[in-house]
């Protein structure tokens, strides 16, 4: 044992304890600030190379303009430009402030958002152009997350596209919307890997995978910002929530992440580096603690991985309040802490908190803060700002901003978006023999029950527009005319009465189909709605079982922002619907899909369970030690084989249907995956993981449309990495497409896949090819496949 040195003795244990790790606090604080002052010498040095071509925040050309702008800024303008207020409807617990105008004037605000009428936009701009002494003008956010005005389906609907061309479309009729109305920076995409259907905010990203996600990432960002950010049109997009919240712990927002280096780098970063990689004017830090440092004062994720390994220049935004959380969080014992923290992790600027504004100017005359950190940091604001010509158009034309709005094209996009969202989960027969949808023609008396089939809550996500809009009442009303159409509210979502439920079943009685809406009303998903209960809400499932039992053929359309454990529906009722919360067309787009003008094709993007239990549930799980692939899972173990491995005893290990499924109204074979090669070497490999993105391999498998019916088929490439120096997951997609076959047609399928198809985090930290065996499906879903066999030799 060391003795203890005799300063120890002067003080108490605890206090002794306390000295040392004030030191070590102090030390390590000391350490940071010069860590920081020579990244920031760095930085600047550097910062006259542009990461990539990709954003227009690189240009170096911007960098003089930035310059000149910075030399001449007080402390107090420079902190102004780092401080962020939402002066609109408020989306969190907000500062009590309100005095936005006068700091304005003074150049102590950079950014405000939730404001959405031009004229105000113009009213506050006015104030920063020509009160203020730099005339540095705002920055106007917003959450623009599925359309601005013209409602597309949700982020979860519009990944089930599986088409970042249509993404692309419909972020780009966003971005001309809200920027017409004078805001030029979404609060999106939502790029957190989602795995846990409890968390409300499945609804907001692309689902599970990281492959996928980063395709929709890079499409959201490339559909925002256009080919330039000074573009009519063009708004600045921000990726969010670096990183790692969706892990949220049981599912329950804002709750602790814990995800290994290894998970981060293969699973959560991925999507990030995409929306970097596309260019991305901004990044928002998340409100999670991830691996017990908030990701919002984490210089591992915002340093070192965003700034020096991915080279990002642009802006990064706490969210809302995350700077003050680290209080609560537990992280700092007051605001100036919190801001120190923060702000040395790498948070540009602080939305809503106000604790930059209270504390940066003496964090920096106390030289806790360097001041060339705050000159690198309002930087990527100024970038910002600069490349989207807001220095030169402040304004926005408040007599052309409505003209943007609901164009005839732009609807019809949402309504395509929304035919192309939704994914057929059945399509049994109702007693003849035949699949129950499409309907058959002549179908006469629809009872249409349920409520989400026209309440005034109509599935439009999360920011109701006030446009246009028909529900699924007034397009099935249209379609098969007043006379053959009676609508029974049957229930409420959450409350319901006997009465309701006897009226609807009655009116079931005399129809002859019926369509029943069912599932989450918007505020049910989304931010700060975690569920712990994925069944139907209120008597929902009641109606349901009651409605089935009249023996009329059902149809049951689901409403929600995640999958629904709805084991009994998808056993007793014929045909299902998955229909997310599909936006403003989506009443057209379900009856165009359910009287077959158009034929089904979205596919999941998220693993849909059979009860709650299973959650987190997702494809490219590990495989473990003890997988239970041979063990029959129905039944309860009933002896040592089927015991010891890893399972329940009470429910199956497979999802109800897996990632990638969804059916059509016709049916296709896949012929076995062939692949160009048998092996591939891993130093060639490794040579072209530098950015050559050339094939390596090719994979190809004949796909055939077997049924009567002209249809699309999102076709799905999926590989596993066995005998690498770190465990793969049993499957990984590494590519998609959507090729369209018509009835009888068959068309054979390739890949081309580049070296970071079999790229993994190995035991050294780092992307490389090892020395591994391959399998390769081409499936038309996660569960499915008949696979080729590859190796990677040394
Ligand atoms: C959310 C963010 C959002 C921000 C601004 C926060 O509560 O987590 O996603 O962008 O509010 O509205």
């Amino acid at each position: 044992m060391v003795p203890p040195s005799s300063s120890q003795f002067l003080l108490p244990r605890s206090s002794v304890r306390q000295v040392r790790a004030a030191q070590a606090r102090g030390i390590a604080r000391l350490f940071l600030y010069l860590f920081v002052c020579v990244c920031f010498s760095t930085a600047c040095l550097s910062q006259a190379l542009p990461r990539s071509e990709a954003d227009g925040i690189s240009d170096p050309a911007l960098e003089a303009r930035v310059n000149a702008i910075l030399q001449k800024m007080t402390l107090e303008e420079k902190i102004g430009q780092l401080v962020q207020y939402s002066a609109g409807q408020p989306t969190g617990p907000g500062t009590g402030r309100s005095d936005y105008e006068d700091m304005i004037a003074k150049g102590q605000i950079g950014s405000l958002f939730n404001v959405i009428e031009p004229h105000q936009i113009n009213m506050y701009q006015r104030i920063a152009m020509e009160k203020s002494r730099l005339h540095i003008p705002i920055l106007f956010g917003l959450d623009v997350i599925h359309g601005f005005k013209t409602e597309f389906p949700i982020p979860l609907g519009l990944a089930s596209t599986w088409d970042p061309a249509i993404v692309e479309k419909a972020s780009r009729v966003a971005a001309m919307e809200a920027a017409a109305d004078g805001i030029r920076w979404t609060f999106s995409p939502m790029v957190d890997i989602a795995r846990d259907a409890r968390w409300g905010r499945m609804a907001e990203g692309a689902g599970e995978d990281p492959y996928l996600g980063s395709a929709m990432a890079a499409a959201y960002v490339r559909g925002y910002q256009g080919a330039r950010l000074d573009a009519p049109g063009s708004i600045a997009s921000c990726a969010k929530h670096f990183v790692g919240y969706g892990a949220a712990e049981a599912g329950r927002d804002y709750n602790t992440t814990e995800i290994s280096e290894h998970t981060l780098r293969e699973f959560y970063l991925p999507p990030f580096h995409a929306a970097v990689e596309a260019g991305t004017a901004s990044l928002m830090s998340a409100f999670n603690t991830l691996n017990g440092t908030p990701s919002s004062a984490n210089p591992f994720t915002l340093r070192q991985v965003l700034r020096r390994e991915w080279g990002f220049q642009g802006l990064v935004v706490s969210d809302w309040n995350a700077v003050g959380e680290l209080i609560p969080h537990g992280l700092a014992i007051d605001g100036a802490t919190a801001a120190r923290k923060a702000f040395l992790a790498g948070v540009d600027m602080d939305m809503v908190s106000s604790l930059y504004h209270d504390h940066l100017q003496a964090l920096v005359s106390s030289r806790q803060i360097p001041a060339a950190a705050v000159d690198e940091a309002v930087r990527h604001v100024l970038r910002v700002k600069l490349a989207l010509g807001l220095f030169e158009h402040p304004f926005v034309d408040e007599a052309a901003a409505p003209k943007a709005l609901y164009h005839p094209e732009s609807i019809a996009l949402s309504q395509t978006a929304a035919e192309r969202s939704f994914v057929l989960l059945k399509n049994g027969s109702a007693g003849d023999g035949q699949p129950l949808l499409p309907l058959a023609k002549g179908t006469q008396n629809f009872a249409l029950i349920g409520p989400l089939a026209e309440d005034s809550s109509y599935p439009d996500g999360a920011r109701p527009g006030s446009g246009p809009r028909t529900t699924l009442l007034g397009a099935l009303v249209q379609r098969a005319g007043q006379e053959h159409v009676t609508r029974y509210k049957g229930t409420g979502i959450l409350e319901g009465s006997d009465q309701d439920l006897a009226d609807a079943v009655a009116g079931a009685r005399k129809s002859d189909i019926v369509i029943l809406a069912l599932g989450e009303s918007p505020d049910m998903s989304g931010e700060a709605a975690s569920r712990a209960h994925l069944g139907l809400p209120g008597r929902q499932q009641e109606l349901l079982e009651a409605v089935v039992r009249t023996g009329k053929p059902v149809i049951l359309i689901l409403f929600s922002g995640r999958p629904l454990t709805v084991p009994w529906a998808f056993e007793h009722v014929p045909a299902v619907v998955a229909a997310w919360l599909p936006g403003m067309s989506g009443g057209p787009a379900l009856v165009r899909t359910l009287f077959g003008d158009v034929n089904p094709s979205g596919k999941l993007v998220v693993s849909w369970p059979r009860s709650v239990g299973q959650e987190p549930l997702y494809y490219n799980a590990m495989n473990t030690g003890r997988p239970a692939e041979t063990t029959d899972l129905t039944h309860a173990p009933g002896n040592i084989q089927d015991r010891y491995v890893s399972r329940y005893i009470d429910e199956q290990n497979s999802p109800q249907f897996p990632f990638g499924y969804g059916l059509s109204y016709t049916t296709f074979s896949y012929g076995p995956t062939k692949v160009s090669s048998d092996h591939l070497n891993a130093t060639e490999l490794n040579r072209d993981l530098g950015g050559n993105r050339h094939a390596v391999l090719s994979a190809e498998a004949q796909v055939s449309n077997t049924g009567s019916r002209a249809a699309n088929e999102i076709v799905q490439l999926y590989v596993r990495i066995q005998g690498a120096s770190t465990e793969q997951p049993v499957r990984a997609l590494k590519g998609f497409q959507t090729v369209s076959l018509a009835p009888g047609e068959s068309k054979e399928v390739k890949f081309d896949l580049p070296a970071e198809s079999f790229a993994v985090w190995n035991d050294r930290n780092q992307f490389a090819a090892e020395p591994s065996k391959l399998t390769i499906w081409i499936a038309p879903d996660s569960a499915h496949g008949t696979p080729a066999q590859a190796q990677i030799v040394p």
